[in-house]
């Protein structure tokens, strides 16, 4: 049997103070990222994506940050799946960001946009063939009939973009999310964790402590 509440560790590798942040919020951020990114944390851009559907219900989904533009946070996806619907009816969604390596936490809360479709085929120009290819190929979210169903869709489109440029799906494209809300955890010893938060009220970022 897995001894799980065994599990534990004590966090003691940084400290986070009020004042070593930058009193706007993407500088901080900028200034972690690229700490994450030096320190070799493993999938630095992956992000926790939590949405609502229509009920309130909610779920979430790993996405890859893609770009920071305009003050807010770029992933790119299917407009038809599962988190594209709900989005389409329910803007409001969180990221969450988790760099075990050091020990750091980035909770953001906002409401997402889809990017102009100039931004989008700009970004998807850049994706490597293959990943083209599959943009066309995933009807996401979808139930499928098998691995071979997929393949042969694949081959299919494979075939049809055979020596032409690969066009962006229209149901492919980004999303900018706009953050109301951004918290910088810092893990420390005896659960004493370090939280500092931005939250933006008429257009000004207030700096605050929170308790862990
Ligand atoms: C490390 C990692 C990165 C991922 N990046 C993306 C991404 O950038 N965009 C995306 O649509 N799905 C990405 N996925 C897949 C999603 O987690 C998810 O399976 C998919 O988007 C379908 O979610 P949905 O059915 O809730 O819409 C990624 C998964 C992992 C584990």
């Amino acid at each position: 049997m897995l001894n799980i509440h065994d599990l534990r560790r004590d966090f003691t590798l940084k400290t986070l103070d009020k004042k070593e942040l930058p009193d706007n919020p993407f500088e901080a951020f900028e200034q972690w990222f690229k700490e994450a990114i030096e320190a070799h944390v493993y999938e630095p851009s992956a992000m926790n994506l939590a949405t609502v559907d229509a009920s309130g219900r909610p779920s979430s989904r790993v996405v890859l940050l893609k770009e920071l533009k305009d003050g807010g946070f770029v992933f790119f996806s299917n407009y038809d799946s599962r988190k594209g619907k709900q989005l389409a009816s329910n803007r409001y969604c969180a990221l969450n960001f988790v760099w075990h390596e050091l020990e750091r936490q980035v909770r953001i809360e906002g409401f997402a946009e889809k990017l102009s479709p100039e931004d989008s085929d700009k970004y998807f120009e850049v994706r490597p063939p293959k990943s083209k290819l599959g943009a066309w190929t995933s009807p996401q979210s979808e139930v499928i009939p098998d691995r071979i169903y997929l393949e042969k869709l694949y081959a299919d489109f494979e075939e049809q973009f055979a020596g032409k440029s690969v066009p962006r799906p229209e149901n492919w494209g980004g999303y900018l999310v706009h953050p109301e809300l951004i918290e910088f955890w810092q893990g420390r010893s005896s659960r004493l964790h370090d939280r500092i938060q931005f939250r933006l009220e008429n257009g000004i970022w207030t700096k605050e402590r929170l308790a862990p």
